[in-house]
């Protein structure tokens, strides 16, 4: 069953950071995250974050992979970062194979909506609502065991956030 009760309002760009370092390093094997959210929204830029806090190297480039449509990287477990803009079907998400090669590591899926139905149940749903030119609005939704996992996330402070996650060198979406 799907369950919405977690959200938060009038994020920074720093926040939206800050928040994807703890979803990272909440994942388990196996995890889905589908971002959604209009262009410019901070998907990738919640990736980028993410990917830190999932233990990928600071000097590894994270970038958005919508020319690639899935790009993978070697973390605490492997990120496989897909961005579904230029999927033409559902079915296409399935000759990819993008769930297959994650079984073990993390998916996290820009523009999941174009997959629609490919998504696996157990997934965790970010939508990204864009506030202002600087603020972010976020609701999580999934099932009550993902929703579990990351509810302390959306909360969660900069104590223990490496403070290079908020530098941009290299790292602008
Ligand atoms: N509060 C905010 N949260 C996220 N991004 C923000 C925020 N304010 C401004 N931005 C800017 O919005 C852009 C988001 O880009 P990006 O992450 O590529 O979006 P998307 O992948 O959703 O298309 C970045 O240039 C970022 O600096
Ligand atoms: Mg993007």
């Amino acid at each position: 069953m799907q369950r919405e009760l977690l959200q938060k309002t009038a994020l920074s760009a720093r926040a939206l950071r800050t928040l994807g370092w703890h979803l990272g390093g909440r994942c388990v094997a196996g995890e889905v995250i589908a971002l959604s959210g209009p262009l410019g929204a901070g998907k990738t830029l919640l990736t980028q974050a993410l990917a830190r806090g999932l233990g990928v190297g600071f000097d590894t480039r994270v970038t958005s992979p919508t020319f690639t449509v899935v790009q993978a990287y070697e973390g605490r477990l492997g990120l496989h970062h897909a961005d579904l803009y230029r999927l033409g079907s559902a079915d296409e998400l399935h000759e990819i194979g993008l769930f297959e090669q994650s079984v073990d590591g993390v998916a996290v899926i820009e523009w999941p909506e174009h997959g629609a139905g490919a998504i696996p149940e157990g997934a965790l749903w970010v939508f990204i609502t864009v506030e202002g030119p600087e603020t972010r609005g976020v609701r999580f939704a999934g099932d009550e065991a993902v929703l579990a996992r990351f509810a302390s996330a959306l909360g969660a402070g900069e104590e223990g956030v490496d403070p290079r996650v908020y530098s941009h060198d290299g790292d602008d979406p």
